[in-house]
């Protein structure tokens, strides 16, 4: 299988990188290094790309001598991953899934700076999910138990009521790319409706544990 991790060099997407990686899969990582460090995959073998507008060429070359990508090899893209470059291989067809783990996901900072985090965790994945459309199988993208608002019920199911009143901007955020799956009308009102259509509800992952959320 071909994965596209975003965020790939965060505390989430590296992990899943190295699982990938042992069990085959064939991986690249477009993180911008905002948040993550290259170190955090560096036990792995890394190709580096410089740029992404280089990333569909790479591969029409790659298809041109008949090769296929080296599984052993993650090919690493500095990049943010709304980059046209990235946009275009995932239109490409040269990924059979593609997991979203980049985000800017301090809760304090989303706060303060509510203009830039909904540019980056809400329009740049608006752009992803698009190019996903008809041209991957499956998107897999991190939510968090932010959106229940403070759930004292642990574990938290899916269906548990959100508290809206309690819910901090980085939730709303998170809130408006599964908010599809929500059955309350009053709830739906603020959301972006068409966002989460891509999201099988049983690949939502919420509540892991690290820095930051
Ligand atoms: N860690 C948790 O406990 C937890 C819990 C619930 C939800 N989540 C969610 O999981 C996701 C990942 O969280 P994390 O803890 O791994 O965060 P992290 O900050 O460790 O990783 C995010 C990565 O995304 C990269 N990034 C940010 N913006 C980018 C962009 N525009 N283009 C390319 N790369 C970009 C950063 O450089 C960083 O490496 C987030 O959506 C977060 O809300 C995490």
């Amino acid at each position: 299988m071909r994965a596209l991790v975003t965020g790939g060099c965060g505390f989430i997407g590296s992990n899943l990188v190295k699982r990938l990686v042992s069990e085959g899969w064939t991986v690249d990582v477009v993180d911008n290094l905002s948040g993550g460090t290259e170190e955090s995959i560096s036990e792995l073998k890394i190709r580096r790309m410089p740029m992404a507008s280089l990333l569909p060429q790479f591969y029409y070359n790659l298809d041109k001598i008949g090769q296929k990508r080296d599984p052993g090899e993650v090919l690493f893209i500095p990049s943010d991953f709304s980059d046209l470059g990235v946009l275009a291989a995932i239109r490409d067809k040269r990924y059979d899934i593609v997991f979203h783990q980049a985000a800017v996901p301090r809760v304090s900072y989303s706060v303060e700076n509510p203009a830039e985090t909904t540019f980056e965790n809400i329009t740049k994945t608006v752009s992803l999910f698009e190019a996903c459309h008809d041209s991957v199988k499956r998107v897999v993208w991190a939510s968090s138990s932010s959106v229940y608002g403070g759930a004292e019920t642990l574990p938290t199911p899916e269906d548990h009521q959100k508290d809206l009143l309690k819910i901090l901007h980085y939730a709303i955020i998170q809130l408006h790319i599964h908010q599809k799956d929500n059955e309350s009308a009053d709830e739906r009102q603020l959301v972006l409706d068409e966002l989460a259509s891509n999201l099988p509800k049983d690949l939502l992952d919420v509540g892991e544990y690290g820095e930051g959320c």
